[in-house]
């Protein structure tokens, strides 16, 4: 029996609009911040590192975009979903924070190379296929100026329950009714590494979730 390959612009277009009714389904901003201990570190840092503009990828509803822009750093989030971009520019104004947020996808970035200091990541690509992934940080590296820098929590996942198939990198794509069409990948540590080739990694840490926290910087 032939096997049928499974159409993979599909496959992604149904990851994507996942992710507009995930966010479509909540109506106000939830401004409690994640208890997550690195963000003040990430702010220490990014200071000590004379950051000024950074890049969200992913940002969601905005919460690391408004918590860094606190700090005074110059932020663009980007996010694919419209309705987690007007959640975040809501937050933004609710809070005078002054943000620019982008609707747009991580694979087709729409910024100018050499025109962010840093770019940070949280929880996002895992929601990538490999080849995707590489393409991402690719064009990070790119959009960075020289000797740019390159934060990501990056989560472990896919142990949990769940129905899913799976494509042959692994990348597993969701059919049950909670998460129907969202794609999940386990990064390893040493894929991780790879992903990063053309940065150096200064750190390399894991939180008690088993989260990569990843400083990189680029070559
Ligand atoms: C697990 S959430 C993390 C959101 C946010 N970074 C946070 O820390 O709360 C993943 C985010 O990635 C966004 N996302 C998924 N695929 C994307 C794509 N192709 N381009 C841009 N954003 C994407 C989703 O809309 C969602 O907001």
């Amino acid at each position: 029996m032939t096997k049928t390959e499974p159409n993979m612009e599909k496959i992604y277009e149904e990851n994507l609009k996942f992710w507009d009714d995930a966010w479509n389904r909540v109506s106000k901003p939830h401004k409690e911040l994640p208890k997550i201990p690195y963000i003040h570190e990430l702010t220490r840092k990014l200071k000590k590192f004379r950051v000024k503009k950074v890049l969200d990828l992913g940002c969601g509803s905005g919460w690391l975009s408004v918590f860094m822009s606190k700090y005074g750093f110059d932020i663009t989030g980007i996010d694919t979903s419209k309705p987690a971009i007007e959640l975040a520019n809501t937050w933004a104004k609710e809070d005078n924070a002054n943000i620019t947020f982008v609707t747009g996808d991580l694979l087709n970035l729409p910024f100018e190379d050499k025109s962010f200091d840093a770019v940070v990541c949280n929880s996002v690509l895992e929601h990538f296929r490999f080849d995707q992934a590489k393409n991402i940080f690719d064009k990070v590296h790119k959009i960075l100026t020289d000797g740019g820098f390159l934060f990501g929590c990056f989560d472990q996942v896919g142990s949990g329950k769940g129905e899913y198939f799976e494509l042959d990198d692994q990348t597993h794509v969701y059919t049950d009714q909670m998460r129907k069409g969202m794609m999940l990948r386990n990064y390893s540590d040493q894929e991780l590494k790879g992903l990063l080739s053309n940065f150096d990694i200064l750190s390399f840490d894991k939180n008690n979730y088993g989260s990569r926290l990843v400083w990189a910087k680029k070559k």
